[in-house]
Formats: structure tokens, sequence, C-alpha cells
């Protein structure tokens, strides 16, 4: 017997935990998220250029065009494996970065006309050398099986559990040593996971694949999948009840562009899909899936893009077994949920960027001190075309730019979300009027649980005003370390520069469908990336979250690698396990070092939102073995399994990492780089080493240099990192910026928490499980005496 609901695995372990933490009684909605898919055991990615050989590819010459550079060296390692129904198209998001001179060529595995959703290669080209690639292609030959064998992991926890843990994952069990209790503890959390997520397992036969002959399985598939995605049993009861009646109302056009042919099958819209915002797109495509012998097969799978009041998921649901759902990645990332128990320009009151939150320093007045080059207009102007609310408004207005008074620009929308709904042009935002003074008053009031709110909202001028001012110093910030219009940031207009406009941040200021928590939905480029602030009441005085700078770069942060991991229109690159976890770490540590001054300090994360000293993580980020004891292997651990956890204990390694740059190079009191002269130049300041010819300027500082390095990584590495693809892409990426001075440096950080050169992983599974070793060691080249 097979469990229909096998998608909410991960989400059920969110959720318990949610459960657990939350101590007040208010309605709150609580957010359900679905993550897993096939482990691809044959993916590979190759970062040193030994490893970069293949049979007949050969550097070409140092100004041979990228593409072709990367085309022939598809061909070359693909050989054989390409024939005319196995091929590989290269994405149109691919780009060459004009910080680093590198060309991120993204190709996509097409057969028999479909994609290969999960089969990606992504190949970093420079002076007609490969300098890495990840390859996630399907090795087999392209005759597509649907058999019913398939194995899928997580389809087996809904027969009979301790049977499944034992026959499965004897070594995973094994590898805990753990006694009684603890072994409690671990079959506690999946004996949850499977009461929750195996309820409608019965179902499945009633709602195979139907007899309707009008129906190609879309329809199905995707009600289907919304039984599992709904997080409202009503709904689910209403879908069961009346399925049929569902079948009918939804309605599915095809969104073929009759203008222009195109090379691939038109995609699917469907409308009324019951619980979800926009008409799902869906199409086919394959997704690659493990089969019991432990190779790998092909899936004829609906894609569907599916948006949601609380979730943006891709799915991939089979197309010939509907009730099956082979892989599901939720867009929308959630911040930590706390631990247990308990032109004109702008001038704006707030916690100037740098300090945390409010019990870090005092409100200041701060100038809009937008970044010439990130922000070419300021914060508060973008064109009337690409204004939401002027839509159609261009052509009475002879002007290009709209100016506001408001906290509404380019870069951010930023507003009131009380309702906690999806509309946002019209919700409340401060307007400063004509002399653009975002000076709003902030006396909060010490009170409980019960009128929190109402108190919060008294001061809703200075929350948003906060809220856009973070968010708008992180959007220039980061773009000056390489997170541009090309690579896939987020604005509406972009200046001429490439990628897709249209997609600024809208943010939400104490948005009402949640408490103590934070998330943000990254859709492919050219779609508005989400992010809502909650107030958290974990204890009193209750607080606001938008006055935790740390939790808003760590909400922009996905925005960040999200779109830099795999090209910006692929959105399913950091999905879950390993990739997902690092997705949260990489947050915490830019939030971080945000923080971080030239006196050393350990930080934990969401102290002041959730009011606790400690934080909402297991341990604060510090240098001190007893204060923050993680290692790789610690990923091992029961608890371990949520993507926070999992990023934790990434945080914590480039933590590490970053102060052996630190100790090194020393330390920039600003991350900010020198504005650009007249010319669109940049001056080296005290920021960057003296230019040298052509080459990337190089920040001069261990901190500086980290931020750069972790960007630079991220475009590097592979679709679906794990631990060690991302450490080899900062290892990379240290040797494509400075010609590798680092390496010692880089690889003595990684491997003070196990994560040295011969550190293992076996037995992987989707939610981020699998037994783990250690390595302490150091490559040979910088053992003791030698570096
Ligand atoms: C917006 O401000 C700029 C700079 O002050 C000005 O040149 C422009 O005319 C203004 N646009 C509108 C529509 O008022
Ligand atoms: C706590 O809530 C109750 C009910 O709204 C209210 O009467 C009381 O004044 C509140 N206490 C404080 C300290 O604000
Ligand atoms: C927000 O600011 C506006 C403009 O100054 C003011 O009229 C309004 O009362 C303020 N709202 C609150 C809740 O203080
Ligand atoms: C590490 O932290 C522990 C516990 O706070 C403390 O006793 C110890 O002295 C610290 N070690 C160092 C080297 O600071």
């Amino acid at each position: 017997m097979r469990c229909l609901l096998t998608a909410s695995l991960v989400a059920g372990l969110a959720a318990s935990a949610l459960a657990h933490s939350r101590v007040s009684d208010d309605p709150v909605r609580q957010r359900k998220s679905l993550g897993f898919g096939p482990v691809h055991k044959h993916a590979v990615y190759r970062s040193t250029p030994y490893q970069v050989v293949t049979n007949a590819f050969t550097r070409m010459p140092v100004d041979a065009d990228p593409f072709q550079v990367a085309r022939a060296f598809v061909e070359d390692i693909l050989g054989n494996q390409l024939s005319e129904t196995n091929t590989y198209k290269i994405r149109k998001d691919s780009y060459t970065d004009p910080n680093t001179g590198v060309t991120h060529v993204y190709v996509r595995q097409v057969i028999n006309g479909l994609e290969v959703a999960d089969g990606d290669m992504n190949i970093n080209v420079m002076d007609g050398m490969i300098l890495s690639y990840g390859n996630s292609f399907y090795p087999g030959s392209a005759e597509p099986l649907l058999d019913d064998d398939i194995r899928h992991p997580h389809l087996e926890f809904c027969d009979g559990l301790t049977d499944q843990l034992s026959e499965h994952y004897p070594a995973f069990l094994a590898s805990q040593e753990v006694m009684s209790a603890d072994t409690e503890q671990l079959m506690g959390h999946l004996t949850h996971v499977h009461h929750s997520n195996c309820r409608f397992q019965n179902l499945a036969a009633e709602l195979a694949p139907s007899a309707d002959p009008r129906d190609n399985g879309l329809r199905s598939a995707l009600l289907q999948f919304m039984v599992s995605a709904t997080p409202n049993d009503d709904v689910v009861n209403d879908i069961l009840g009346n399925f049929d009646a569902y079948m009918d109302k939804m309605v599915e056009y095809s969104a073929a562009d009759h203008f222009a042919p195109s090379d691939e099958p038109a995609p699917y819209m469907v409308h009324n899909v019951p619980d979800t915002v926009n008409p799902v797109k869906a199409k086919l495509a394959y997704v690659q899936v493990p089969t019991k012998d432990d190779s790998v097969r092909l899936s004829l799978v609906w894609k569907f893009e599916v948006e949601m009041q609380d979730n943006w998921y891709e799915a991939a649901v089979s197309a010939v077994a509907p009730h099956r759902i082979i892989s599901v990645v939720d867009w929308a990332s959630d911040a930590p949920v706390p631990v247990p128990p308990q032109p004109q320009t702008a001038t704006y009151s707030v916690f100037k960027f740098g300090v945390n939150d409010p019990a870090e320093g005092k409100r200041t007045t701060e100038k809009e001190n937008y970044d010439a080059l990130a922000s070419p207009v300021g914060w508060h102007t973008l064109p009337y075309a690409n204004d939401p609310s002027f839509q159609g408004a261009r052509l009475a207005n002879k002007e290009f730019y709209r100016n506001t008074t408001t906290t509404w620009g380019n870069n951010v929308f930023a507003q009131e979300n009380w309702e906690g709904q999806n509309s946002y042009i019209n919700n409340y935002r401060p307007d400063a009027g004509a002399g653009k003074s975002f000076d709003f008053a902030y006396k909060p009031k010490e009170t409980n649980k019960t009128d929190a709110l109402e108190e919060a909202q008294k001061f809703i001028n200075a929350t948003v005003t906060q809220l856009f001012y973070t968010s708008n110093m992180v959007h220039d910030l980061y773009y000056r370390y390489g997170f541009d219009e090309i690579s896939g940031n987020f604005q509406q207009y972009n200046f001429g520069r490439g990628g897709q406009g249209n997609d600024a941040v809208i943010a939400n200021a104490q948005d009402g469908s949640g408490y103590n928590n934070a998330n943000f939905m990254t859709p492919p480029d050219g779609q508005n990336g989400r992010m809502r602030m909650y107030l958290w009441n974990t204890a009193i005085p209750y607080r606001d979250g938008d006055f935790e700078a740390g939790i808003v770069i760590h909400e922009l942060s996905h925005g960040l690698s999200t779109r830099l991991t795999g090209g910006p229109m692929n959105s399913g690159c950091l999905p879950f396990g390993e990739s997902g976890g690092m997705g949260e770490g990489w947050g915490d540590f830019l939030a971080t070092t945000i923080r971080s001054t030239s006196t050393y300090s350990d930080f934990a994360m969401g102290s002041w939102a959730a009011n606790r000293v400690q934080g909402i993580r297991n341990y604060p980020y510090s240098l001190n073995e007893t204060i923050n004891p993680s290692t790789y292997k610690t990923l091992d651990k029961p608890g371990y399994f949520g993507v926070h956890a999992i990023g934790e204990v990434w945080a914590q390694i480039l933590w590490l990492v970053s102060q052996g740059l630190i100790k090194q190079h020393g330390f920039s009191d600003t991350l900010f780089p020198p504005q650009p002269r007249e010319d669109g130049s940049v001056p080296e300041g005290d920021f960057y080493r003296p230019a040298s010819g052509k080459k990337p300027l190089v920040p001069k500082h261990g901190n500086t240099l980290m931020v750069q390095l972790v960007l630079n990584a991220m475009k590097l590495q592979p679709c679906r990192p794990g631990f060690f693809e991302a450490r080899d892409a900062i290892i990379l990426a240290d040797q494509q910026l400075t010609g590798g001075e680092n390496f010692c440096t880089l690889w003595k950080g990684f491997s003070s928490r196990g994560l040295g050169p011969d550190a293992d992983v076996v037995l992987r599974t989707p939610w981020g499980g699998g037994v783990r070793t250690d390595d302490f060691e150091v490559p040979l080249a910088c053992a003791a005496g030698k570096a």
C-alpha cells in the first residue's frame, strides 16, 4: 500500500516544531510547507582543473565565445549519449558576469522534446576554459520508462513506520549512536510525520487516473496535489467529497504564444484551482527517480507552478499515476521558528544599517544614502511603465519616471499587511510629503499578547519606514557584490542592464498571516519576491520583527541565494536537505557579518525579536567549541532534518572560515565599496586592493573578501548543491578572484568543523538525512610546515 500524502514529510517536522513553540492562543494560520524530491546520486560537481578533463575537449582561445566553449564542452562530455531524441538547450538566463568575467552557462536536458526538469548542467567558462561544472543529466538511454516499480523512498513511510525505518535505514539508525531516550525522540518526530501525512493513504486507489477521455491527466494530478498542499482541512474535505465537481470546474488554456513560433511545447494555464491565488502553470516534463536496483529512470510528470496564499510550489506529479508526487519545492522560505519554551533624498528615523535591533542602539536620522551604481534613481523613483499602481497611466504622462513620497520605489514596495492577504498595492504605507522626511514616532509600550497588534499598529509608520530602509540597504549592498540585474536581482526597472524587471520585493510589515517568524517567496526572475514580516509574541513585551535587521537580512538573502544558484530563472535549486539548509545558513551568515564590528563578538540569531538571549537557533555563532560545538556530522543528529538546523551548521562553518580571512586580511568597518566616479569606474579607496589591469577588483579585508567569495560561489555552484559542492565553489571563487592565495586559510576553516577534503556522506535521504564522516585534516599542500 502506498501513501498518498507523501508530500509532507518536511512539513510535518516544521509544523511540529511550530506547534511546540507557540505560546499564544491567537488564531494563527499554520503555514504548511512541503519540500522533497529524489536524491541524485549520479550528480557531479567538478571544480578543480584536474577534474575538469574530458575526452577531447581542450582549452579554446582566450577570446572564444563562451557559449561556443560551453557547447563544445557539453557535446564532449555527453558524447554518445546525445542523439536526436536526447539533447540539450542553453537556457536564456545564462549570463556573463561583468564583475568577475565568468560566463555562467545553464544547460537543460531535453528528451523527446520535453525538458528533464532536474537534468541540469551549470558550466562556468572564462578565457576559453571551463572553470567548473555541475551535471545532473539523466545518464541512461533516452527511452523513458513509466514503470510502476519506480521507488520513491518517501512513499514508504506510510506502511508501518518502524519496519520501514529499520528496513531502509538500518545504518542510519545505527549511526545515530543514540540510546533509548534519544531513539524515542527520533521516533517521536517520525511518528508525528506518519500520522499527519499518511491520513489519506487509502484514497490513492479512488483517486487513481480518471477514466474520462477528455482528461489528459493534468487536472486530476493537480487536484490531488492540492489535497496534499492545502493547509486547510475544510478544503481537503470539500475536494475529496466533490472531486468530480472540482475537476469539471477547473479549466485549462494553452498559453501558446501565437505571435512568434516557439521551440518548446506551450504550457497550460489552469484556472479555478482550489486554494490558489493565481492560475496554475502546467507543463509536461520528465524527472529522474531512483529505481530499486539503484539506477535512475525517467518518469513523465506534470510540472506545476502553484501560487497559494502562503506557499508558491513548483511540483512534479506523475502523469501516469497522479497520486504520486515526485518532488515539491516551495519557493517560499520561512525564517526561523523559535525554539521552545519560551532626487531630493529622503531622510529616515531608523536604526541605522549595522545596528541589528533596538537593544543595540538608538534610532538616528539617516539619509537616503543610495548607492549610485545599485540604485541610480534612488529608492523613491520608478518608471510609470513599471509601476503596478499606475497601470496604463504612462500614456497620459509625459514623464518617464514617477517620484513617490512613500515607501514605494524601484527596489522595494513596503507596506502594512495586517489582513495577511495577498494584495499590497492599496495597503497602507507612510507618506512623508514633499520633504520626504520619514520621521515617525516609535514608542513601543509594554503590552501583553492580547493588545500586541493594536499597540504595534500605532507605530506602523516607523515600522514600514524601517523595513523599507533596511531592504533598500540590502539591495544596494548585495548589488555591489554582484547581485545585479543580469544575475536576477529584484527591481521593477532594470535600466537596460539585462535580466528581467518587474520584480521588486513586496515587503509586508506586521503581516497578519503569522506570528514569530518571517518568510520570503522567490519565484524566478521577472516575478516579484514577497517578504512577510511578523510580530513576535513569544515573550512579553512582544516585538515587531521589522525592527530586527537580522531577520530582514536573512529573508532577503533567500532571494539572493535562490536567484544566484543554478541561474536566475531556476528557483528550484535550493529545495530541501543540505541545499535547502544552506539557503537558511547564508542568510544567518550574512546577517551576522553585517552586524559585526572590528571587535570580535559571538552573535545569536533573533535574540531581540524572540526576547531570548540565546536566540532562536540551537547555538550562537561562535569561535568557541564549547559555545557552538557544531560540526558537519552534527547533521546526522535527531532534530537536524529541518532546513534551519542544517543551515545553522553551515552558517557556523562560514563564520569560522570568515574569521580566518579576517585574521589574515584585517577587518573593514564598512561593507559598502566606494561610490563610483563620474565615468562609472570604481575607485579602489581603502576598500579594494590596487587594481591590476582588467581584472576584477578584489576586496582588501577579510570580511569584505568573504562576502565577495560567498556571492561569487553561489553563482559557481551547481543546482541542488550539498555542503561539499558549496565549499568547493568557495575555494574555486578564491582561485578565480585571487589566484588561490587563500586556499589553505579557507580549507583550515572548513576542516576545523569537519568539512575537510575527505569528509563524506552516505545514505542520503531527500530531507537531509544520511550518515556523515567528519574530516578535520587539511589538504596535503596545507599541512603543517607547508602552508
Ligand atoms: C522626479 O524628480 C526628478 C528629479 O528631481 C525630476 O527631474 C522629475 O521631473 C520628477 N518627475 C516628476 C514626474 O515629477
Ligand atoms: C493585558 O490585556 C488585558 C485584556 O486586553 C488588558 O485589560 C490589560 O490592561 C493588559 N495588560 C497590560 C499590562 O497591558
Ligand atoms: C502616520 O503618519 C501620518 C502622516 O504623518 C499620520 O497622519 C498618521 O496619523 C500616522 N499614523 C499613525 C498610526 O501614527
Ligand atoms: C569557551 O566557552 C566556555 C563556556 O562559556 C568557557 O568556559 C571557555 O573559557 C571558553 N574558551 C575560550 C578559549 O574562550
